[in-house]
């Protein structure tokens, strides 16, 4: 296979034995299962529907911990996989992952948005439709909700800072700090925007308050306490997680909505989904499989309109093409070239986790799988 790693991402490669991890009994795959860092979800339809065969090449455009890529590469012994991960931290574990499949797994650290540049840096790499399959797994890793240090998360207190790519981009704002700038009308739209918060506004003004009258607002427990009590004036007995159920009817903290929109807009998450999918197109040959794991409807949206061919000017649009004709001032053949379907979609409907999954791991259960294949 002619893609190799660029010099930078060889020189941080680190070795692991696995060979300890027969000794103590436990199959390989399951003893990997119950160490794994981020559970990979819906793993067997991924593999199903992208149909790994030899001397084919994809790209895992989110890493994480690594178990897509590994069900990929496990599945036909000639595939090799690019990995791409945002995370500085996902892309070592990348590194150490792909010293067990020599030449297979080729580490790659950035986002969707840098991976038309990072792509020409590894050697091999020639053409625009290159790739038999492209893999996204959206949102957070379990890594990055469940270590505070990272400030994502409600239930274990750390700094607010929720950036996934960490210090690698001196010109990202952490949550903290977008939190000690913005103003308050357009906190509320995010909050709105992003986080479907019925009560944006009154969120952000009592963040604005805080700041004004507190201090900077540094952590996260600080955060959800602001939004804890901001939400349960005239209830103050009701604790911050029966006061709201999620979709699902599980009992969500108050402050999750606001929380997953300060995430999204420090990380540009939906901006870098539709670019992702944009790239998607220009990246997959003709048959090519595209897999998207969604966690929300926000993420699953977006991808729905691209498939759909609701897009205009390379933006997921709310209206359908078609219908807007009469603003574009195109010619008949340019429009006609805009509405040819790129995308045959696999699945009627959304594929969802099977019980069992849902059972064996809870965060599963509001993913939605989408398949589809580049059409010429
Ligand atoms: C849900 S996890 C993926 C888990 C992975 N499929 C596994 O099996 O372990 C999502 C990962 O995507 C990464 N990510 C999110 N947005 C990204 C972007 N725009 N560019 C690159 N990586 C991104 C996150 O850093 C995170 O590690």
């Amino acid at each position: 296979m002619l893609l190799r790693a660029c010099s930078r991402v060889r020189a941080t490669v680190v070795r692991i034995d696995l060979g300890r991890c027969y000794s103590s009994g436990r199959s390989k795959a399951a003893l990997r299962k119950s160490k794994a860092p981020h559970l990979p979800v819906m793993t067997t339809e991924t593999v199903q529907f992208l149909e790994p065969k030899k001397d084919e090449v994809f790209i895992d455009m989110t890493f994480g911990a690594g178990g897509h890529t590994r069900a990929l590469l496990e599945a036909s012994s000639g595939v090799t996989v690019v990995a791409l991960d945002r995370d500085p931290h996902a892309h070592r574990l990348a590194c150490e992952m792909a010293v067990e499949f020599p030449g297979r797994l080729i580490p790659v650290l950035g986002r969707f948005s840098e991976l038309p540049a990072l792509l020409r840096t590894l050697d091999g790499y020639d053409r625009q439709r290159y790739f038999n399959g492209i893999l996204f797994d959206f949102g957070c890793s379990s890594m990055q909700f469940d270590e505070a240090s990272r400030g994502f998360s409600i239930a274990h207190d750390g700094p607010l800072d929720m950036r996934m790519d960490k210090d690698r981009c001196p010109e990202q704002l952490s949550a903290a700090e977008v939190l000690a700038r913005i103003q308050e009308q357009d906190l509320a739209r995010i909050l709105k925007v992003y986080g479907e918060e019925k009560q944006s506004k009154k969120i952000a003004r009592a963040i604005v308050n805080a700041r004004l009258t507190v201090k900077r607002i540094e952590t996260t427990a600080e955060l959800a306490s602001i939004v804890a009590h901001c939400l349960s004036q005239g209830e103050p007995s009701v604790s911050a997680f029966e006061y709201r159920q999620d979709k699902l009817r599980r009992p969500a903290h108050v402050a999750t909505k606001t929380f997953q929109a300060l995430r999204i807009f420090v990380n540009n998450e939906l901006n870098e989904i539709n670019y992702g999918m944009v790239l998607a197109k220009h990246l997959l040959r003709s048959g090519g499989k595209l897999v998207t794991i969604a966690f929300h409807s926000l993420e699953d949206t977006i991808v729905k309109r691209h498939l759909t061919g609701h897009v205009v000017d390379d933006v997921a649009s709310r209206v359908p093409l078609q219908l807007i004709s009469h603003t574009l001032a195109h010619e008949t053949d340019t429009m006609q070239e805009m509405m040819k379907p790129n995308w045959k979609q696999l699945t009627k409907h959304v594929v969802v986790p099977t019980e069992d999954e849902v059972a064996d791991n809870p965060r599963s259960r509001s993913a939605k799988l989408r398949a589809a294949v580049r059409l010429s």
